[in-house]
């Protein structure tokens, strides 16, 4: 019934965020960027070379990805293998906007987001959260957040999640992979300011649980308003 897009930047806090939202009203939650990652890894077992842009789309146009789409327990299944840890790997990190950039592996992964959107809209709804579901992929949402964060705190998360440690050494050796990921990122889709009609939550200065909140009140305000 209903649709939330949250779109951000990496270390936003987007996914906790999305699924205690998802949990709180009830809804199915969709991790794009966890399809970004798996036909990734889908390529590098299928094709190797991540430059052959005509292989590598064919090969995710043929990849058997299943989502799995509880908050919870969000499995990510590859021709029924799960590989939920598989594309958390510092080389699938390293190597996933070299798929992401390739426009034909947008546009199937993008039919595919469609689809899985359209289909848990006409149950309870669903939280789907990204770098482009706000503008591209379900730019129609009843609700759409964008999940910003200042670079200070985002490395700072990422560090702890990283390293375990947020002190200067570890939170330095963030911020290489932080920046180039964000620049990567951005040749992609715009994603680091809202586009018309999208709502800015700063999590800067929130909590988990607070920001949460804040998308709750977000959703609340669009959806009395409707
Ligand atoms: O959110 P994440 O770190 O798991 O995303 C992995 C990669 O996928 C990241 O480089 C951005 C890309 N991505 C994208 O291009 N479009 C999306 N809707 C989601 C992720």
């Amino acid at each position: 019934m209903v649709v939330i897009a949250v779109d951000g930047p990496s270390g936003s806090g987007k996914s906790s965020v999305s699924k205690g939202v998802a949990r709180r009203l009830g809804l199915a939650y969709l991790d794009t960027g966890a399809m970004y990652r798996a036909a990734t890894l889908w390529a590098m077992d299928a094709v190797g070379d991540l430059a052959d842009a005509e292989r590598v789309a064919a090969a995710v146009r043929g990849m058997p990805l299943e989502m799995g789409l509880d908050p919870d327990a969000p499995a990510v299944r590859l021709d029924g293998r799960d590989v939920s840890a598989a594309i958390r790997t510092t080389e699938v990190s390293t190597e996933v906007s070299k798929v992401a950039t390739n426009l034909d592996v947008r546009a199937e992964l993008r039919r595919r987001q469609r689809e899985i959107i359209d289909v848990a809209a006409q149950a309870a709804g669903i939280v789907a959260e990204g770098r482009d579901i706000t503008t591209v992929v379900a730019p129609d949402a009843d609700a759409r957040v964008l999940l910003t964060a200042s670079e200070e705190a985002r490395l700072r998360r990422r560090s702890l999640e990283v390293h375990g440690a947020a002190d200067a050494a570890a939170v330095e050796a963030t911020r290489d992979q932080v920046v180039r990921r964000d620049r990567d990122d951005a040749t992609v889709s715009q994603f680091q300011v809202a586009a018309d009609g999208v709502v800015t939550v700063d999590s800067s200065d929130l909590d988990l649980e607070e920001t949460i909140e804040a998308v709750l009140a977000v959703v609340a305000q669009v959806t009395a308003a409707r």
